[in-house]
């Protein structure tokens, strides 16, 4: 096991790519903090990693609030112990023309994408240096270095995330703590079931990968992030590592 006996925090832990890494961790012999907005999402999610013989527990919580956070971090601490990993990976995506994008648009992407990761860093990050140990792994975007239009906010949000990622390794590298984000590719999860459903975009998403599949599974994803939170990544500081089936290559 990978990262048996390990305290992780996973944000957006109820569905799609977090429910993965929520899973893989579980597997892995960590104990899981599944955090989310709605209660009995994440209290599903813990329900199977404990079904299938590991430790988890749902902590509802709105990763934009920073009382919020404060307060799930400190219950995650008071229940397990300690915390050793942070998966920053809650995110929301309003796809529009700029032009018609509202101020609370901007706010609620910002706010959850970029402000969370920061709330979230300031409460687990005293923790972690504490004991010279802590794995943070974000969950940034290849929409973070690549443009997309119409995701002005969201791109704006993931390229922050990068940055978050680079600026917190450099200062916290000798603290003992890795600092490393994950850019996915289109992965299907229920964020784009819209465009998972209509048959025209599936086509032009094959068409822009060198393997020629639209999405990537939610589990290729979640490998990534139990590499980066584990020890076999001890050496890996302020990377952005793109798991998006080559579709930046081309
Ligand atoms: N899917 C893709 O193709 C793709 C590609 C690149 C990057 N990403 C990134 O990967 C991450 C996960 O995406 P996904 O596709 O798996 O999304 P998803 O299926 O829509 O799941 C989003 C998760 O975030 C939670 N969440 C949303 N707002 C929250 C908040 N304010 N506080 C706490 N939890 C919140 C949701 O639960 P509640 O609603 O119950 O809170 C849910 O668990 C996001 O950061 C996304 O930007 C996704």
């Amino acid at each position: 096991m990978r990262l048996k006996d390990k305290v992780a925090i996973v944000t957006g832990g109820s569905m799609g790519i977090g429910k993965a890494v929520c899973l893989a961790f579980g597997r892995e012999g960590a104990k899981v903090a599944v955090v989310n907005r709605t209660r009995e999402n994440g209290e599903a999610v813990v329900k199977e990693i404990v079904d299938a013989g590991g430790a988890a527990r749902a902590f509802p919580c709105d990763v934009s609030k920073k009382a919020e956070v404060d307060g799930m971090v400190k219950g995650v601490a008071d229940a397990f112990g300690t915390v050793d990993i942070l998966v920053g990976n809650a995110g929301i995506m309003i796809n529009k023309p700029v032009e018609d994008y509202t101020e609370e648009d901007w706010d609620r992407m910002i706010d959850t994408n970029l402000k969370g990761n920061f709330l979230l860093s300031q409460a687990i990050i005293p923790i972690m240096k504490k004991k010279k140990y802590g794995k943070l792994v974000f969950m940034a975007s290849i929409a973070g270095t690549h443009a997309f239009p119409n995701a002005l906010p969201y791109c704006a949000s993931k390229g922050g995330v990068v940055m978050i990622t680079k600026a917190l390794a450099a200062e916290i590298a000798k603290d003992g703590i890795n600092v490393n984000c994950i850019s996915p590719g289109n992965t299907a999860t229920p964020l784009n079931q819209h465009l998972q459903d209509d048959p025209d975009f599936v086509k032009l998403l094959e068409g822009l990968t060198p393997t020629g599949r639209a999405y990537i599974a939610t589990e290729e994803i979640a490998g990534a992030a139990v590499f980066l939170a584990s020890d076999e990544a001890s050496a890996v500081h302020g990377l952005d590592m793109i798991v998006d089936d080559g579709w930046c290559v081309m």
